[in-house]
C-alpha cells in the first residue's frame, strides 16, 4: 500500500458471502476515467441503503465503492472541460452502483457525469442537497411544467420527512404553494412547519383507502417518493387536471390504479428519474438550487454529517425509514 492510500467504503460478494466496511486504496485502484477528483463530501440517500446489503439489488458489479452522490475538487482531469482546482459535484448516472461511487477520498469519474458546483452552495450544502434534493427540484419542475401554480390548491409531499420529501416540502414553500406533509413520524412534525409545510397529516390518512375509482377532489398536485397501494389511492383525490410527480418505492414497487383519474379528471402520473436527466436540465436546476430554490430551511437544522466510520449507522437509519432530513459523509482530510 503506497503513502498516498486513502479510504474508501467498499461492498464485496465472494464465496464467503457479502461483506463491506473501509477499505485502504491507492488512486490506481480506481476505474480510468477523465476526471480525478479529491472527495470532501458525501450523502447518504435511500438506494445507499439498498446498495449496502446484497437483498438491495442496485449494485452491478462488486467489489465497488459506494455512495451515489460526491462533491469536491478535482485534482487531475484529461477534459478541457475541468481543470486542477475546479469545485464539482456529481450525482446519478453509474456512481455507487456500477461505477466506484463517493465514499472514498478520492473518485476518477467521466467528464460528462460533473457538474461544477453552481454558485451560492459549499460542498456540503450540495450534499446536503445531493440525489435526493435534486429528485426534490426535478419533481417540482415538473409539476410548474404540467401547469400546476400555487393558486391551485394544496400540493401532497408523501415520504415528507426523508430526503425527497423534505427537500420538496422547502423548495415549494418557497415558491408560495400550500404544502401538506404526510408523514409516519408525528414527532417532525414541528420541524416539517418549519421547513415549509401549512399542515401536516399521517402518513395513513394521506393513504388511505378510498371508496370506488374516484374520491373527492383534494390535491392540486403530488410529490411522491414513495409509491405502493398509497400512489393508487392518491389518484383518486387528485384535482381536475392536477399531477402527481412519482419518484420512489419506499412504500412498495407495485401501483394498481384505473384509468377513470385520468379520463374523467384528466390527472397527469409524471415519472421522475434524476439518474440519467440531461445535463443542460441538470445544470439549469442544480443552478436554481443554490439560489431561489435553495431549501435554506432544511439546510439550516435538517442536515445531519457522519464521520466515514460511522457510514454503516446512516445507511441502516436510512434503509429503515427512520431518517429526518438529510445525512451528510464528511470525506475532509483536512480537519
Ligand atoms: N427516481 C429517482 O431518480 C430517485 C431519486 C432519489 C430517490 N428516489 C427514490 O425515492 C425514495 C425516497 O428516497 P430518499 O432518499 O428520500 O429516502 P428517505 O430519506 O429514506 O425517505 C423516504 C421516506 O419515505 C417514508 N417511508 C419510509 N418507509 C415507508 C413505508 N413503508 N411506507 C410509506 N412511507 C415510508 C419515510 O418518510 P415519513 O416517515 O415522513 O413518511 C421516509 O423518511 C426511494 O424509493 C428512492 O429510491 C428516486
Amino acid at each position: 500500500m503506497g503513502e498516498n492510500a486513502f479510504r474508501a467504503f467498499r461492498v464485496h460478494l465472494e464465496e464467503e458471502g457479502f461483506s463491506s466496511g473501509i477499505d485502504m486504496l491507492n488512486l490506481s485502484d480506481l476505474p480510468d476515467n477523465e476526471v480525478t477528483i479529491e472527495v470532501f463530501y458525501s450523502s447518504v440517500n435511500y438506494k445507499d441503503g439498498l446498495a449496502s446489503t446484497p437483498k438491495g439489488k442496485v449494485v452491478s458489479s462488486y467489489p465497488l465503492i459506494l455512495g451515489i452522490d460526491l462533491a469536491g475538487r478535482v485534482v487531475a482531469s484529461r477534459s478541457p472541460e475541468f481543470q486542477a482546482g475546479d469545485e464539482v459535484l456529481c450525482t446519478g448516472y453509474g456512481l455507487g452502483v456500477s461505477h466506484d461511487g463517493g465514499y472514498a477520498e478520492f473518485a476518477r469519474v467521466p467528464a460528462e457525469w460533473l457538474v461544477k458546483l453552481p454558485e451560492g452552495l459549499t460542498h456540503q450544502e450540495s450534499m446536503a442537497i445531493g440525489t435526493a434534493g435534486f429528485t426534490a427540484a426535478l419533481s417540482v419542475e415538473r409539476l410548474l411544467q404540467s401547469g400546476v401554480q400555487p393558486g391551485n390548491g394544496p400540493v401532497l409531499v408523501r415520504g415528507a420527512t426523508g430526503g425527497v420529501g423534505s427537500i420538496a416540502v422547502n423548495i415549494l414553500s418557497r415558491l408560495g404553494f400550500e404544502v401538506v406533509a404526510s408523514t409516519g413520524k408525528p414527532e417532525a412534525e414541528t420541524a416539517l412547519i418549519r421547513w415549509g409545510a401549512s399542515s401536516v397529516i399521517s402518513r395513513d390518512a394521506a393513504s388511505a383507502s378510498v371508496k370506488g375509482a374516484l374520491g373527492k377532489s383534494q390535491w392540486a398536485a403530488a410529490i411522491d417518493p414513495v409509491g405502493g397501494a398509497g400512489t393508487g389511492e392518491i389518484l383518486k383525490t387528485v384535482k381536475y387536471g392536477g399531477t402527481v410527480a412519482l419518484s420512489g418505492l419506499t412504500g412498495g414497487g407495485a401501483v394498481e390504479t384505473s384509468v377513470f383519474p385520468f379520463i374523467l379528471r384528466g390527472v397527469n402520473l409524471l415519472g421522475i428519474d434524476s439518474v440519467y436527466c440531461p445535463q443542460a436540465e441538470r445544470l439549469e436546476l442544480w443552478k436554481r438550487l443554490g439560489s431561489e430554490w435553495k431549501p435554506e430551511q432544511v439546510l439550516q437544522d435538517g442536515v445531519k454529517v457522519y464521520e466515514l466510520e460511522q457510514l454503516e449507522e446512516a445507511l441502516s437509519i436510512v434503509l429503515n425509514g427512520k431518517a429526518i432530513g438529510r445525512q451528510v459523509v464528511s470525506l475532509r482530510r483536512d480537519k
